[in-house]
């Protein structure tokens, strides 16, 4: 998958359908040749290098008045000559020159693909399923050794980067600025899309058009965030969902991060992705090594949708690991929404022998059941049962659950602390804050100083504690506020800027501990909902808690957002109760059965309070999922109709090999008399004959129909009331099954 042309020193990874291709410069410097559709000749490509004499330039040699960085395409741009675009790499010598000209001096091909050390990445579980390309460049002067490294798939369509910079010299480095990947594309005729939002309307679909000029996303908080996720694709204007060249960057890191689209005067485009370098300052000292964040770029020439079952490829095989990859995810109940923090043991056992009775299968016990937490203010850092409400502790509880039939989960915030708490009065010294200043605080908590090993020591025994004596299947790891007055007590003046950085390898940690000593464990992530919803998290937590609106028609949108990067196997999205928690909104049980069907399924709110006839709908949701829960979780997933630009939301889960799907069509408002409709389904086999099965309506058609001329949407009325049945017909959802028929 990777070939070198050693005579015009051009690297080309190709696997029959992307290609990236790069060069070393005369100068030694790297150059970017290609990224996209499969270029499948051998040969150099050299004449790709476009360069022209312009006026205002700097050169980078006497007597040569065509090389100039700032008009070649770059691949890992620093910092002090010739280019005045952003540069992906800034660091500063020990006697303060900011100037680096890393030159070339050699490359390793790997077969499979390196790990990195403390962090996330995608990885290959056989050695002929990626191929790695390390290239070694090197600045003499200030004895830095900088590898980058580029893995692609066999299998999917992505190129990972990293690099990892060694401090080979005899003075200190500082690192102010290290991107995963930069990439200058040949032109900027595409618009941006981001997925941002707020807590509770995280991940929306936002588009952007380029113009001369800076376009990015970020996040300063110390978490991914609500706000912007660690993502940016291109998009020719001309791409749909489902045809069209788009270009996808996502960053497997959940702390602060930049991603960035620079279009220069000359209509080429940078692209940087990494962490942001706000802030950050990274110390290297002699024989230390810095290893960025993986970054991972995918090409589709099959338009947005194309993209995203890239993204749900790797991510869901090679990025999501361990015991709970490729197994069934339990269907869930939690509490949270019912109870808050408001119960006692006898109300949770009802809770949750309710819940058996309807065919749950783990039951997920939430906030406040530790320390003296019965409100917001106090409690996070004691974990110790509160055995007011659980007499018989963690143990008792978990053992009670069990022995009704289900599994036992249970919530922690292992990052955090309220200052009224045992854990806080024996330890104040522990948060981030900034001395001689008040530290802020979000929700009444401050942040665990997690880049202090002792730290992250004493809670893993807390919870070490906790996981080894009582039977806990699953953890629901939340982070409630973002991080603020980031100082560490533990760390020099001059270390300061590394302790965001420090913070989320500390998380990292003790995930990994976690999971070394519970390798079962199914973890889920959560952060006030999706503010840390990233690859990063997917490494550690297969499955993640999408939103705090649990609102169905507020989902289809948030649901249809995280779409474009994160598959449905590790969307956590559950049915809740009405009216809804956070928009007070009435839905049908069915629409918000459907719609959280796409993802890891589950309850949130009480059962004993719902009717009979909803309770038997609960069973057949339940019993329907567990039938198709592999389908959903392994499926190809189409975007067919998108919330954020009409009164539909639909989508498509197709086994891959065309045999059977599922398409779920959300209504978000009723409309009188409207137009006949069909949607256009995907993933089917033409020839094929299937049986299209929904609520109202039963019928066959081939697979070449079902796709050119589209499914019929029942709605036969032509808009007008289905049921007959009177009554507010506005967020309808219908679930339609299409079955190959033998
Ligand atoms: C966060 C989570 C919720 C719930 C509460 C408990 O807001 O997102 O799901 O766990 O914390 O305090």
């Amino acid at each position: 998958m990777i070939t070198v042309n050693e005579k015009d020193r051009v690297f080309h990874l190709n696997n029959g359908r992307i290609s990236y291709l790069l060069y070393v410069m005369e100068s030694g410097q790297l150059g970017h040749l290609y990224f996209g559709k499969a270029l499948n000749r051998s040969g150099s490509y050299l004449h790709m290098v476009e360069k022209a004499h312009r006026p205002m330039t700097t050169y980078i040699r006497e007597g040569d008045l065509y090389t100039s960085y700032e008009h070649l395409r770059q691949e890992y741009p620093c910092y002090g000559t010739s280019d005045y675009r952003y540069p992906a790499l800034e660091i500063q010598g020990g006697d303060g020159s900011r100037i680096c000209k890393p030159e070339y001096q050699r490359y390793e091909i790997i077969k499979g693909k390196r790990q990195l050390e403390g962090l996330p990445a995608t990885y290959a579980e056989e050695a002929d399923e990626a191929a790695t390309l390390e290239i070694y460049m090197k600045d003499a002067l200030l004895g830095l050794e900088l590898v980058l490294s580029y893995s692609i798939f066999r299998d999917v369509d992505a190129v990972a980067r990293s690099v990892r910079f060694i401090n080979k010299g005899e003075g200190t480095l500082f690192l102010d600025r290290a991107m995963s990947m930069s990439v200058d594309m040949p032109d900027a005729e595409f618009q941006t899309v981001q997925l941002s939002g707020a807590w509770s309307r995280e991940r929306y679909v936002k588009v952007r058009d380029l113009a001369p000029g800076i376009t990015a996303v970020s996040s300063m908080r110390g978490n991914s965030s609500h706000h912007h996720n660690p993502f940016l694709a291109l998009k020719r204007k001309t791409a749909t969902e489902h045809s069209g060249d788009v270009y996808g960057f996502s960053l497997v890191y959940s702390g602060n991060f930049l991603a960035q689209a620079e279009v220069d005067n000359y209509q080429v485009l940078r692209i940087l992705l990494g962490i942001n370098p706000f802030g950050f300052r990274w110390k290297l000292e002699q024989g230390e090594i810095f290893t960025t964040p993986e970054a991972v770029t995918v090409y589709s020439g099959e338009g947005l949708n194309g993209m995203s079952q890239q993204f749900h490829r790797l991510y869901r095989n090679r990025l999501a690991r361990g015991y709970w990859r490729d197994r069934e995810r339990p269907v869930l109940i939690n509490n949270w929404e019912a109870t808050q923090f408001d119960y006692v043991e006898q109300d949770l056992l009802l809770f949750a022998g309710k819940a058996k009775e309807c065919g749950v299968e783990m039951f997920v016990l939430d906030d406040g059941w530790f320390g003296a937490r019965n409100d917001d203010k106090r409690g996070l850092g004691d974990w110790k049962a509160n055995r007011e409400k659980l007499p018989d502790g963690v143990e008792g509880l978990a053992e009670k659950i069990e022995a009704l039939g289900m599994k036992f989960g249970l919530w922690f915030e292992p990052e955090m602390v309220n200052k009224d708490s045992d854990f806080f009065r024996s330890h104040p010294d522990y948060i981030l804050e900034t001395p001689g200043r008040s530290a802020s605080h979000g929700r009444n908590q401050f942040v665990l100083d997690f880049s202090r090993k002792e730290v992250v020591d004493a809670v893993y025994e807390q919870m070490y504690a906790l996981l080894s004596t009582a039977k806990i299947s699953y953890i629901k790891w939340d982070m409630n506020r973002s991080i603020s007055e980031c100082y560490s007590a533990a760390y020099p003046a001059d270390r300061q800027g590394e302790i965001f950085h420090r913070y989320i390898l500390g998380v990292y940690e003790l995930h990994e501990r976690l999971l070394q000593a519970f390798p079962e464990l199914l973890i889920e992530s959560c952060s006030s909902g999706g503010g840390r919803f990233d690859a990063g998290m997917l490494y550690y937590a297969p499955q993640g808690w999408v939103s705090d609106d649990s609102d169905a028609i507020e989902r289809t949108k948030i649901q249809y957002g995280t779409s474009f990067v994160y598959p449905l196997s590790c969307m956590g999205a559950h049915v809740s109760a009405c009216p809804n928690d956070q928009v007070g909104r009435i839905t049908p049980i069915e629409t918000r059965g459907n719609v959280s069907y796409t993802g890891a399924f589950g309850y949130e709110l009480d059962l004993n309070r719902l009717s009979s006839t909803e309770i038997e709908t609960v069973k057949e949701q339940i019993a329907f999922y567990k039938e198709n829960r592999g389908l959903i979780a392994t499926g190809d997933f189409y975007r067919l109709l998108s919330p954020f630009e009409g009164n539909f939301a639909a989508w498509e889960i197709a086994d891959q090999s065309g045999s059977r799907a599922l398409v779920t069509v959300t209504r978000l408002l009723s409309e009188v008399n409207g137009p006949y409709r069909r949607l256009l389904l995907r993933g089917l086999r033409k020839e094929q004959k299937y049986h299209v099965e929904s609520r109202y309506l039963s019928y066959d058609a081939y697979g070449d129909e079902l796709m050119q001329f589209g499914m019929m949407l029942e709605d036969k009325s032509s808009g007008q009331v289905i049921d007959g049945s009177g009554g507010c017909q506005d967020f309808l959802s219908v679930l339609y099954e299409v079955t190959a028929v033998r």
